[in-house]
C-alpha cells in the first residue's frame, strides 16, 4: 500500500514495486495537484491524470494498480476500512505535505501542515494497530531532521550513543535519536513523526522502518519512462522545486542559476532512481520483529550549492551564476559542513547514480525537451516572510 503514491516520489516508486511483482494500491487524495492550481504553477513535465496514468500502467504491462481518493488525516475510517479490505503487508507512507517554504508561508499554511502531516502519519499507526495485521511500515522522513550545522562528529543514522555522569561517579551510556534541529515548520513535523514511530513500536511491536532522505533530484525512472503518460513531475518553482530541479531548468531556459547568500550551505542528495530502489531494498529488509525503529540516511551525495551552481555552468556553457539575497533570511548558516553517515543502503546494495553524469541526462532528456512549458516568473521564490 502506497500513500502519497500520485507524488513525486510514490508515482516511480509504486510503478516500480508493481514492476517487480508486488500487487499495489495507491491511496492519495490528490492535495499536491490542488496546491499546484492554488500556487498558478505546473510541473515542467505534462503529468497526465492519475486515471490516465494507471490506466496506462495496464495497457503497457498488464499490471493492475487499485486507487483510492481519500485524505488520510480526514478520514480515519475509510483508512482503517481500505487496510482490513486491502490487507497489505507493508505500507510505504509518502503522503505529506512537504515544502519547507509552503509549510512557514502563513499561519493557515503553517495549520495545514502540521494538522496533515501528523495527523495522517498518527493514523496510519493507530490503523495498523487497530486492524490486528502485522504490517511493516516504511516512512519517508528527511534528513533535515538533523539541521544543517557544521558538527565536528558525523552525524549518525538516526542514533547517537552519548554518555551521562551517573549519580554514583561512574558514566551510564544511553543510545538516543540524534537530537533534532529544524529550520522549518514542514522538517518540524519530520523530527515529531520520529516520537509517533518510537512509541508504537515500542508499546505496539510494530515493525518500522524511517527514511531520512535528502533533496531528491531529476525525474524519471526506469519505469516512468516506458511511456509519455506514465512521465513523473519535475518541480521547478521557487516552493515546491529543489534546488537542482531548478538548477537543471535555469540552464535550460538561459536564466542565471539563483544561488541563496554565499551558496557556501552543504546540503545531502539522491536522484529519484536512487529513492525508488533504496524503497525496493527497505521492503525487502524490514527490521526483525521486537527490534526498534531503523532509521536510515537515504542520501547518496553530499555538496555545496555554490559547487553545484558551478558543475551546472560547466555542464551548460554560458550559464551565469546569480548570487542573491537568502530568501530565507538569518534562519540558515552561511556555511556549513554535513558530515552525514550513509553506510547502510549501499551495504544492502544500492549503487548510486552519480551527479555529473545524471545532470547531463536531465538537461538533454527533460529540461530541453520541455523547457517551453516553463513560466520564468515562477522560478524565484515568491516574496513570503
Ligand atoms: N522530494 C524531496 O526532495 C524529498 C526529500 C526528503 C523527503 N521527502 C519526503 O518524501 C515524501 C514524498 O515526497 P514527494 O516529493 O513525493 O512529495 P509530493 O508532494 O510530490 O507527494 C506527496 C503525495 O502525498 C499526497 N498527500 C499529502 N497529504 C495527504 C493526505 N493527507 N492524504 C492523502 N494523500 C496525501 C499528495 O497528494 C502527493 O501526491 C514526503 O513525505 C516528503 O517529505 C521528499
Amino acid at each position: 500500500m502506497i500513500l502519497g503514491g500520485d507524488g513525486f516520489c510514490g508515482w516511480p516508486t509504486s510503478l516500480h514495486l508493481s514492476n517487480i511483482g508486488h500487487e499495489i494500491v495507491i491511496i492519495d487524495n490528490l492535495s499536491r495537484r490542488k496546491i499546484d492550481v492554488e500556487l498558478a504553477v505546473d510541473s515542467l513535465t505534462p503529468i497526465t491524470s492519475i486515471h490516465n496514468r494507471l490506466a496506462a500502467w495496464k495497457a503497457i504491462t498488464n499490471k493492475q494498480i487499485k486507487f483510492y481518493e481519500f485524505d488520510l488525516a480526514e478520514e480515519y475510517y475509510l483508512l482503517l476500512e481500505t487496510i482490513k479490505t486491502e490487507q497489505p503487508d507493508i505500507i510505504v507512507h509518502f503522503a505529506e505535505q512537504r515544502s519547507a517554504p509552503y509549510s512557514t508561508k502563513s499561519e493557515r499554511n503553517k495549520r495545514y501542515t502540521v494538522n496533515n502531516n501528523l495527523t495522517a502519519t498518527h493514523n496510519v499507526l493507530c490503523a495498523i494497530v487497530d486492524s490486528g495485521l502485522d504490517i511493516y511500515l516504511i516512512h519517508l522522513g528527511s534528513i533535515g531532521v538533523y539541521g544543517y550545522h557544521t558538527t565536528k562528529m558525523q552525524i549518525p543514522e538516526g542514533y547517537l550513543t552519548v554518555q551521562v555522569a551517573a549519580r554514583d561517579g561512574t558514566s551510564v551510556q544511553q543510545e538516543i535519536l540524534y537530537p533534532f534541529d529544524t529550520e522549518s515548520i514542514y522538517h518540524m513535523t519530520k523530527a515529531q513523526d520520529q516520537m509517533f514511530f518510537h512509541y508504537y513500536n515500542r508499546n505496539n511491536s510494530i515493525r518500522i522502518t524511517d527514511l531520512h532522505q535528502g533533496n531528491v533530484w531529476g525525474t524519471q525512472t526506469q519505469e516512468t519512462r516506458l511511456d509519455e503518460r506514465l512521465i513523473n513531475r519535475f518541480d521547478y518553482d521557487g516552493v515546491y522545486g529543489t534546488v537542482l530541479n531548478r538548477f537543471i531548468i535555469q540552464a535550460a531556459v538561459g536564466y542565471p542559476l539563483t544561488v541563496y547568500g554565499s551558496g557556501g550551505q552543504t546540503r545531502a542528495f539522491i536522484h529519484i532512481q536512487d529513492t525508488v530502489r533504496c524503497i525496493e531494498l527497505a521492503v525487502n529488509n524490514p527490521p526483525p520483529k521486537g527490534a526498534k525503529v531503523q532509521i536510515f540516511n537515504q542520501t547518496t551525495q553530499t555538496h555545496r550549492i555554490k559547487e553545484l551552481a558551478e558543475t551546472m555552468a560547466n555542464i551548460v556553457k554560458g550559464t551565469k551564476i546569480n548570487y542573491i539575497e537568502n530568501p530565507r533570511g538569518g534562519i540558515e548558516d552561511s556555511e556549513n559542513d554535513f558530515f552525514v553517515a550513509k553506510e547502510c543502503f549501499p551495504a544492502l546494495g544500492l549503487n548510486p547514480i552519480l551527479l555529473e553524469r545524471g545532470l547531463i541526462d536531465e538537461v538533454s532528456e527533460i529540461a530541453s525537451k520541455y523547457r517551453h512549458r516553463c513560466d520564468h516568473s515562477k522560478i524565484l521564490p515568491p516574496n513570503w516572510t
